[in-house]
């Protein structure tokens, strides 16, 4: 009994310093992208500012009609919202949550962390396709961890396509149904075209501190690796037939709780 009580807290003890750890590395991805955060917020308060002022100057000179300035306030209203969608990300992602199970959209997932490149994307001039079935089955998982992830590995790709001629960055972001042992998942992929993976490099990504990078850490991958592990999912890198790399990873799919049979 004490054995099993031991492995309980040895296990309870690892969750909690991973999570603990996963916080820290997430806090300092977040500083990582702040210039990108920065422009996504002060984009739309541009935008708010100027129909604010259009709106003014329509009331002013009397020229209004009233469904011209609905419009005007709807598009304010919409800034807004997207201003604050990415405030709240950043607040969830910074805070220190304890983690939690919870049925999630993958395309939700990638909807909430991709503002917070976008910029960062539109600076290096790389071209992003998403390639996200709507009709996917929901996955178990906790979003903020997942969310973690998928922002390492665009990061990552990120970095790996600063280094190659601009007229061949691309990012690829593909969700799809996936069969392992015969259990349903979600497989993620995001590949780049980027400076790509030696194949000795392959067995090092996922350890801890193993990075090319001089501001790096090397911790991006081994937290995503813990991350998805701890779902029940499985994290890999291949090399691309032409350039670059795909990361990709698989994520549980909910079980459809059956109903209770009559019988
Ligand atoms: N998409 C990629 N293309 C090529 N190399 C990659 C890619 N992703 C990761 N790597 C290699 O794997 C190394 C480890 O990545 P990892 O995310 O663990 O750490 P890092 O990005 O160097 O630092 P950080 O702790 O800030 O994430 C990188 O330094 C890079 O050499
Ligand atoms: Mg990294």
């Amino acid at each position: 009994v004490t054995d099993l009580h031991d492995w309980r807290q040895a296990q309870e003890a690892l969750r909690l310093k991973d999570a603990e750890l996963a916080h820290t590395t997430r806090v300092m991805t977040m500083g990582e992208i702040t210039s990108s955060i920065a422009h996504e917020i002060n984009q739309p308060l541009g935008a708010i500012l100027n129909y604010g002022r259009a709106c003014l100057r329509l009331i002013k000179t009397g020229s209004a009609d009233l469904t011209e300035i609905a419009d005007v306030l709807s598009a304010i209203v919409n800034d807004a919202d997207r201003a604050s969608a990415v405030i709240t990300r950043v607040r969830a992602l910074s805070k220190k949550t304890p983690p939690g199970i919870a049925t999630l959209q993958v395309s939700d997932l990638v909807t909430d962390i991709l503002p917070l490149v976008r910029y960062e994307l539109t600076k290096w001039g790389i071209v992003l396709k998403t390639d996200l079935s709507p009709d996917l089955s929901s996955v178990m998982g906790d979003r903020i961890q997942l969310e973690q992830v998928l922002l390492n590995l665009v990061i990552n790709s990120i970095d790996a396509m600063k280094k190659v001629s601009e007229d061949r960055r691309r990012l690829s972001i593909e969700a799809r149904s996936h069969v392992s042992e015969e259990k349903p998942f979600i497989l993620i992929a995001v590949s780049d075209s980027g400076v790509g993976l030696e194949p000795e490099d392959l067995p090092k990504l996922f350890e801890a501190f193993y990075t090319t990078k001089p501001e790096g850490m090397g911790m991006g991958l081994a937290i995503c690796r813990t991350i998805v592990e701890g779902h029940g999912g499985r994290l890999w890198a291949t090399r691309n037939g032409d350039v670059g790399a795909t990361f990709q990873f698989t994520v549980p799919v909910r079980l459809e709780e059956h109903p209770p049979s009559s019988g």
